[in-house]
């Protein structure tokens, strides 16, 4: 492929480390970094000026940008520090009754499920998990037969779990520990069908892929900006549907309006919470535009290709198949490969897999392995800072931790 990245340097990554986790924690470039202090500078030199006057304003500048980014009305997104804060910001907002049912799948995050069965266990209702597993089919090619084969088999295994109950379908964009992007378009669809709200929980797919959230049409949708846009840490967003906006809870109550004198918006609520620095959103900007000199495309498939190859190599030295078709419109700058079945479930509840904590102690590479469906994945996560020679060294690493 015809395309230089970044140096390594455009990043503050220490310098003796491989670092393969991007996709649990994305580092932000330098010129992004530098952004977020330009703007906690600036609220340092005057808050009162900084909290009544300028901050409204910038976060509709930031906001412009980011909805743009995103396919959306800015009218319809407010900033928030994560998405897991988002998420909570949704279990918030949804009435629910005893006997109602939230449905999630068993390939959602874990903090995520916890969010939803506390929500639930508050007024007797219930968090159903639909079996999704492993749905990729060897006799699919991926052709468009076989893709649209392969998105109905990830359709119907959701929808076959839905009853009477269902109030809520929350579904990732791009899995977490199993790194699948999920036909959430085609979710969305057929949620609305029927009539169920559609939450999408998508921390992974901005920047990863070219979301545009008017044509997904979901209810709402939950970001961490931190992941692949490579925004500051403590920028997030929430997507919320025009008909849920004016009775938005917050999940934190402050003043709850403008302080700068603004007319009333549903966002205020969220905007102001209190004195926090806003200066991760409003450098939000320097992220997108970093990654759009880069060339977004380019970002894209660069990093696939470097996903490919480490899928390549990981299931020869594994002897095992990644769960998803060997396709961009499966899996993009991250992969999950399952470990053998003698490596799978040996870390003890609660700790860390013995493979992932030796790779960090005796070769300095950051990488985790999780658990999904009972099955034990490494998973692999490309920027623009990593190279094959990244994934030589994790696949050297392994062969003598498993020889
Ligand atoms: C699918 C998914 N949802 C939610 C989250 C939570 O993101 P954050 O910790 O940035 O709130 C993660 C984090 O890795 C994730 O992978």
């Amino acid at each position: 492929m015809d395309f230089t990245p970044p140096p390594r340097s455009a990043w503050s990554i220490q310098d003796d480390i491989t670092y393969l986790n991007h996709g649990s924690f994305g580092l932000a470039p330098i010129v992004v970094q530098e952004c977020r202090e330009e703007w906690s500078r600036k609220l340092e030199r005057n808050p009162m000026d900084f909290f009544l006057r300028e901050m409204e304003p910038a976060l509709d500048e930031a906001m412009a940008s980011l909805s743009k980014f995103v396919g959306a009305d800015p009218r319809d997104m407010v900033f928030v520090d994560n998405a897991t804060v988002a998420m909570n910001v949704v279990a918030e907002n949804i009435e629910l009754k005893a006997g109602d049912e939230v449905l999630l799948n068993d390939h959602e995050y874990g903090a995520v499920f916890r969010i939803w069965r506390q929500k639930c266990d508050q007024v007797g209702a219930r968090v159903v998990s639909a079996r999704v597993g492993n749905f990729s089919d060897p006799q699919d090619s991926t052709n468009d037969s076989g893709q649209t084969n392969m998105t109905r088999r990830v359709v119907n295994s959701i929808f076959n779990a839905v009853t009477d109950k269902t109030r809520l379908i929350v579904v990732s964009h791009i899995t977490s520990p199993s790194a699948i992007i999920f036909p959430v378009a085609e979710i969305c669809r057929e949620a609305r069908e029927r009539g169920i709200p559609v939450c999408i929980d998508g921390p992974h797919a901005i920047a990863m892929r070219d979301v545009n959230l008017t044509k997904i049409d979901c209810d709402f949708y939950c970001a961490s900006l931190h992941k692949w846009l490579s925004a500051p840490f403590g920028s997030g967003f929430l997507y919320v549907k025009r008909k849920y906006q004016q009775r938005l809870k917050p999940h934190m109550i402050s003043w709850g309006r403008s302080l700068g004198g603004r007319d009333e918006r549903w966002q205020d609520h969220i905007n102001w919470l209190g004195t926090r620095d806003p200066a991760p959103f409003l450098a939000v900007p320097a992220a997108i535009s970093f990654l759009e000199v880069v060339g977004l495309e380019s970002f894209r498939s660069w990093t696939h290709e470097i996903a490919r190859y480490a899928r390549e190599k990981l299931e020869r030295l594994f002897d095992t198949k990644a769960w998803v078709p060997d396709s961009p419109d499966w899996y993009g700058a991250m992969i999950a490969v399952p470990l053998p079945a003698s490596d799978v479930k040996k870390a003890k509840p609660n700790a860390m897999h013995p493979l992932q904590q030796q790779l960090w102690e005796r070769y300095q590479i950051e990488i985790p392995i999780s658990e999904c469906c009972g099955q034990s994945f490494i998973r692999v996560s490309c920027h623009l800072y990593n190279t094959r020679d990244d994934i030589d060294r994790l696949i050297d690493a392994l062969s003598k931790l498993m020889a």
